[in-house]
């Protein structure tokens, strides 16, 4: 069986910065088949060496040292370009052409990735299966789409039908690079390669979660998406329900994609309804200063750059144990943190000679410093009975030895090819989580909507969100980077 990758949307930043050093590192890792080929499609009109001399470069740039010359030479051999325009069928035509070209005349698998602009999904999944090319009797045929996944739960719906008028369910791979990230992955080692976390992974002595994806990052030359977009479609819809379904999951019965999947979905399920007062005292939105003077920002955006949610998920395993998930542009560092925040210990033995214990924490570090740290209380030596909080810490980095850990986009493509689809979004796993994070899009767009803070960046968002979680009886866990 031969592969071929064909990548619509070739001349954009994704396939450069992304697309093809993940599709390199795994040629030079021996991990693609031997005969696969990578067909660039988009507009501009590039020949195929002038396009391999761009990725040439790019590639270069991104992937410094391992960037080996000769490997890439061997790699190049196989990458091709086809200028062509996905509302025009005359490109299907000439694409297939150019594709029983430089393919085995028989059992061929085909990727298709789609990174076009993503009004164009459905035009260009429409004009693939009109030329013929998602017929899968010759070979698998597959298709990886990009986000964002529709607007909300209606333009999400339409998509998938669309989808599904041309690709059966099982070949569609739905991409959130949040999952192929190893410290997600790692997440399902942790609860269920373990026998100590399990048994206390529930309402009876987990406090509360907090879920963190804080950004240095301002919204940069993507005002005009941004503003359309703001941080729950930018980030919550997709990277934190992720981050959410994979911690709050039940075990599957077995590590195979519709079970996965099909656990993550029940979590969302489960989600508590918001309603009437609940979007003032449960959600919490922010923009920084200065975002109305971004490139393509209209003058008064109500757009958030920053968003603390809670939500409960009603099941037996964590009813009424707050999640807290919130997210930021120019926050002070980069992180993604989920802490499990355990309970007080029940009875005090120390009395009054020392300071109330803190109550156990396990924070895991997706990334940066990707790692893992408990926090237990000891005693202070030579102290009477005085605690103070310790931790535990596990880096990665010093357990990979010189093996970086991989970009997400080399696993999530790899799997792709393979057909294993645990790591991406299901259908109705991206409606559900549109249906969660609609509600709270109205509620901002009402007259009823809560206040939007503003904050300085540089700091962990709006000054307020401080007393807000204090007011709850709880503190966020603003540390960054945990480990070093
Ligand atoms: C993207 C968002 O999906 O994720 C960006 O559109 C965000 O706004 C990015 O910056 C964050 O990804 P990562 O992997 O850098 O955490």
């Amino acid at each position: 069986m031969s592969d071929t990758i064909v990548i619509f949307g070739a001349s954009g930043d994704l396939t450069s910065r992304k697309l093809i050093p993940a599709l390199y590192q795994l040629f030079r890792k021996g991990r693609l088949p031997g005969d696969a080929s990578v067909v660039g499609v988009s507009r501009s009109s590039y020949s195929h060496d002038e396009w391999r001399e761009m990725l040439c470069e790019s590639t270069k740039n991104f992937l410094g040292n391992h960037f080996d010359p000769s490997s890439w030479s061997k790699f190049s051999q196989r990458i091709f370009y086809h200028p062509g325009d996905v509302t025009d069928s005359e490109s299907f035509n000439s694409l297939r052409a150019l594709l029983s070209a430089i393919e085995a005349s028989s059992g061929v698998s085909r990727l298709y990735y789609l990174s076009t602009m993503p009004q164009l999904y459905a035009e260009a999944i429409r004009q693939l299966g009109a030329a013929g090319l998602a017929d899968d009797r010759d070979g698998p045929r597959r298709v990886i789409i990009e986000k964002p996944f529709g607007t909300d739960f209606k333009t999400a719906q339409q998509l998938n039908a669309s989808i599904h008028e041309v690709f059966r369910e099982d070949q569609i791979y739905r991409i959130d690079h949040y999952l192929g990230k190893e410290t997600v992955q790692n997440i399902f080692a942790l609860r269920f390669a373990n026998s100590i976390f399990e048994p206390l992974w529930n309402r009876r002595y987990v406090d509360h979660v907090q879920i963190t994806v804080a950004e240095e990052v301002l919204v940069g030359r993507r005002g005009g998406y941004y503003d359309e977009s703001g941080v729950l479609r930018d980030m919550f819809q997709n990277h934190l329900l992720q981050l959410l379904m994979i911690t709050a999951m039940e075990p599957p019965a077995r590590y195979d994609a519709s079970l996965v999947r099909d656990e993550k979905v029940k979590v969302l399920h489960c989600i508590r309804k918001m309603s009437g007062g609940d979007f003032a005292a449960q959600t919490f939105r922010g923009q920084y200063d200065g975002y109305l003077k971004e490139k393509g920002v209209p003058a008064g955006s109500q757009t958030a750059t920053y968003a603390a949610i809670k939500l409960y998920c009603d099941n037996w395993r964590w009813k009424d144990v707050p999640f807290y998930l919130r997210s930021g542009k120019g926050m002070s560092c980069r992180t993604t943190q989920i802490v499990i925040q355990f309970k007080q210990v029940p009875h005090i033995l120390f009395g009054s000679k020392t300071r109330v214990p803190v109550g156990n924490r396990l924070v895991i570090q997706v990334q940066p410093a990707e790692g893992i740290q408990m926090h237990f209380e000891t005693k202070v030596p030579d102290s009477d009975m005085k605690t103070r909080t310790s931790t535990l810490d596990f880096s990665f980095q010093d357990h990979s030895g010189e093996n970086d850990l991989p970009d997400a986009y080399q696993r999530l493509l790899l799997d792709a090819i393979n057909g294993d689809a645990s790591l991406f979004a299901r259908s109705d796993e991206v409606e559900l989580a549109w249906g969660i994070i609609d509600p709270v899009i109205a509620a901002w767009n009402s007259p009823a909507a809560p206040e939007l803070f503003s904050y300085q960046t540089g700091n962990w968002g709006p000054v307020e969100i401080g007393e807000w979680m204090h007011n709850q009886g709880r503190e966020w866990f603003d540390v960054c980077p945990v480990i070093r």
